[in-house]
């Protein structure tokens, strides 16, 4: 597709919010936050990460957007357009490539363990579940390797055909099940907190205690900020190419980073007083979205449906993220080889399918596949380290390379004046230096 003035457009200003929404919240939100927010101690590492998305997640959404919306093309077409074919350049929106492809890989899999839950609670096979069992029955799921490629086959599947069909299919679907979602979480956290109360969970969120913090939790908090926000990857270079000029790329970042954070807070609502209240072991802080929840489900009543409609909508939030990150590699693929969007979707697909049946086939399956532990090293490599440094990376492209008046003409008259100078300073100064000096304190710099 080399005509780039025939790029798909998404239908409004709203729909491209939702799009990135929905992109942004995911399991990121309600899975790995909560555990590694738990893992970490709570207040300290909360802290870090909120500091992570204001100063750096916020600038950098939009340095994003407004540099996909100005080249019009995937996150290494942008790059090489932009950088005038730059070889550094262009190897950081390989990076991108990189990391979209890992993260989705691993992903997938995660995604699919929504997919046996929501099964299982539907059919009623958790109703006689209790506290003390919920973490064996999870470890008996994850011991199964061939159970988890089912299911991730399932889901790569439907990101395929959904990808396929273009911007549309994803803004109606995330327009009417995400804020469903929301109100669920709500509604959940809402229960846990009468049922177990909410000192504990209060406390153990904004006690600040950085004594309880390491470097490897400070690097963690500032990866998990990139990775809930689905920045560091050219993901919002992607979805901000398909976006019409006169949409505020400002107010798009905005919406996106408040509701996605608070999502994750909520999130850990729903869990902690569970694990509190019952003084629950976490023998696998990993699992704790599987064992509080699906018994909790339990004290409601028709608890078995509303368990099955939240691991499902938990699994649309996960597919409206699948799909943002499956669209630069297939974008990519496209606009690079010239290769038709249906032929670039199942290349595509297939190369993160295959990648993510080796992670799925590492829990349990077989002794080789468990020693190699693909899913943990993706997670960690991408998590930790492509995302922060590819993140800051666009950062200085953005803030230094490319030229003011490029980027200056993505923002309204108002935005120049009131959000531009600001911006500015954080996306050439702030956000670079707050993620390097994090990854120099985690190197042991100092
Ligand atoms: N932000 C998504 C989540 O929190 C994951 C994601 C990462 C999506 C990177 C796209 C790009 O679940």
């Amino acid at each position: 597709m080399s005509d780039t003035t025939q790029r798909t457009q998404w239908s409004s200003s709203l729909g491209f919010i939702i799009a990135c929404v929905g992109s942004a919240v995911g399991l990121g939100n309600i899975w790995k936050f909560p555990y590694i927010a738990y893992e970490n101690g709570g207040g300290a590492f909360v802290t870090i990460y909120l500091l992570a998305i204001f100063l750096v997640g916020f600038p950098i959404i939009v340095a994003e957007m407004v540099l996909g919306r100005h080249a019009k093309l995937n996150s290494y077409g942008t790059f090489k357009k932009l950088s005038k074919d730059n070889k550094f350049w262009k190897a950081v929106g390989l990076l991108c490539i990189f990391s979209a492809t890992a993260i989705l890989s691993f992903y997938s899999v995660v995604a699919g363990w929504t997919l046996d839950y929501f099964w299982n609670s539907l059919v009623g096979n958790f109703s006689t579940m209790t506290f003390e069992n919920s973490g064996e029955r999870f470890g008996s799921f994850v011991g199964n390797g061939y159970k988890q490629v089912f299911y991730h086959t399932l889901f790569m599947i439907f990101t395929a055909f959904i990808v396929l069909k273009g911007t549309k299919g994803i803004e109606k679907a995330v327009k009417i099940l995400l804020p469903v979602l929301g109100a669920l979480v709500l509604f959940i956290a809402g229960v846990s907190f009468y049922n177990y109360g909410a000192s504990e969970t209060f406390s153990f969120m904004f006690h600040f205690d950085f004594s309880t913090i390491t470097k490897h939790g400070v690097l963690e908090a500032v990866g998990h900020a990139f990775f809930t926000l689905s920045l560091g990857l050219g993901c919002m270079i992607v979805y901000g190419s398909y976006l019409p000029s006169n949409v505020s790329i400002v107010r798009a970042g905005i919406w996106i980073t408040i509701l996605d954070t608070l999502i994750a807070v909520l999130a850990c609502f729903m869990m902690y007083p569970i694990i509190f209240g019952t003084k629950m072991e976490v023998n696998e802080s990993a699992a704790i979205l599987f064992t509080t929840l699906s018994v909790q489900f339990n004290s409601l009543p028709g608890g078995n449906i509303i368990a099955a409609l939240f691991y499902l909508l938990v699994a649309f939030a996960a597919l409206s993220s699948t799909i943002s990150l499956l669209e630069p590699v297939v974008s990519f693929i496209d606009e690079t080889y010239n290769i038709p969007r249906k032929k670039g979707t199942l290349i595509g697909s297939l190369l993160v399918w295959f990648i993510g049946v080796i992670c799925a086939l590492g829990n349990g399956a077989s002794d080789f596949f468990s020693h190699l532990a693909l899913m943990d090293k993706l997670d960690y490599i991408t998590s930790n380290w492509t995302l922060p440094v590819g993140g800051m990376l666009i950062a200085l492209f953005a803030g230094f390379f490319v030229s003011k008046k490029d980027i200056q003409a993505e923002f309204s008259q108002a935005e120049l004046t009131k959000f531009y100078p600001l911006w500015n300073i954080c996306i050439r100064y702030i956000s670079p230096a707050f993620v390097l000096i994090v990854i120099l304190y985690k190197l042991g710099v100092f």
